[in-house]
């Protein structure tokens, strides 16, 4: 058995990996997950523990709660293959895939809801394109509403364990690695947006740490993007 206070699924790595570290800094016990999160130097750094878990295991699931009885929140920040495009273009094999997350975020949340006598919050990460109709966004766009809505009415549900959602514009994490067009991408989304920035990793941590905490939360959407929403 572990004595741990917080899950973060997708924790070796940006948004994950910035909230495991604002939970531990708030002197919460974290365990963070992800396929390859013993390899995460930064959170060896941090003294934060971490296991290799892929969320898409579900058989994993039931042992994993057995383990952690003492888990009083949950943060699901897992990131998939974003199926950008049009929907003239996009293969519908790969969204259903992409869907995949969604199917597991609910299964995670129901099993943790039985089985965590002490749980109290759970908090999910959306997007600001849940508020936005943009050309070639299908996937991702109903990706995020579907995990507002989701938020909104398990918060009905499951009271008194809170649920809520932070919704993040644009974030430089390792999201970005790799991608050829990144300055492009950054420069057109600073340019749109009316704070003209891109956000950081630990902002959304901050905001995520807040609605956890925060006892009188739930089924809140709270928007951490540059006023891309507006
Ligand atoms: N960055 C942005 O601009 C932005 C904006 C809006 C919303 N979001 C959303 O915020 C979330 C986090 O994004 P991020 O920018 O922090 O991405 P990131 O830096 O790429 O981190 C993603 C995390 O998910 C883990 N992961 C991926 N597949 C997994 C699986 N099957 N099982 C367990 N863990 C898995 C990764 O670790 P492993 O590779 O070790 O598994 C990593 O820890 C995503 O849902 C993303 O869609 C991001």
């Amino acid at each position: 058995m572990n004595n741990y206070d917080v899950l973060v699924f997708g924790g070796s790595s940006g948004i994950g990996l910035a909230s495991a570290i604002e939970f531990n800094k708030n002197n919460l016990s974290v365990l963070a997950l992800s396929r390859n999160a013993t390899a995460s130097d930064e959170l060896k750094t941090n003294g934060i523990a971490a296991i290799n878990y892929n969320i898409l295991d579900i058989e994993a699931l039931p042992t994993l709660l057995q383990t952690t009885p003492s888990v009083k929140h949950i943060v699901l920040t897992t990131r998939f293959p974003l199926p950008w495009g049009l929907l003239k273009d996009i293969d519908i094999c790969e969204s259903r895939n992409y869907f995949e997350q969604l199917w597991t975020y609910l299964l995670v949340i129901k099993e943790a809801c039985n089985s965590l006598k002490r749980l109290e919050s759970i908090t999910i990460i959306s997007g600001a394109i849940s508020k936005n109709n943009k050309a070639g966004t299908i996937n991702v766009k109903l990706m995020a509403s579907s995990l507002n809505e989701v938020a909104r009415t398990l918060a009905v549900e499951i009271a008194p364990i809170r649920i809520n959602v932070v919704a993040p514009g644009l974030v430089d994490t390792p999201l970005y690695d790799g991608i050829i067009n990144k300055d492009q991408i950054f420069d057109e989304f600073k340019a749109s947006v009316p704070l003209h920035r891109v956000g950081q990793a630990d902002e959304i941590a901050k905001a995520i740490y807040f609605v956890a905490s925060n006892k009188n939360m739930t089924g809140a959407i709270i928007h951490i993007d540059g006023g891309a929403t507006l």
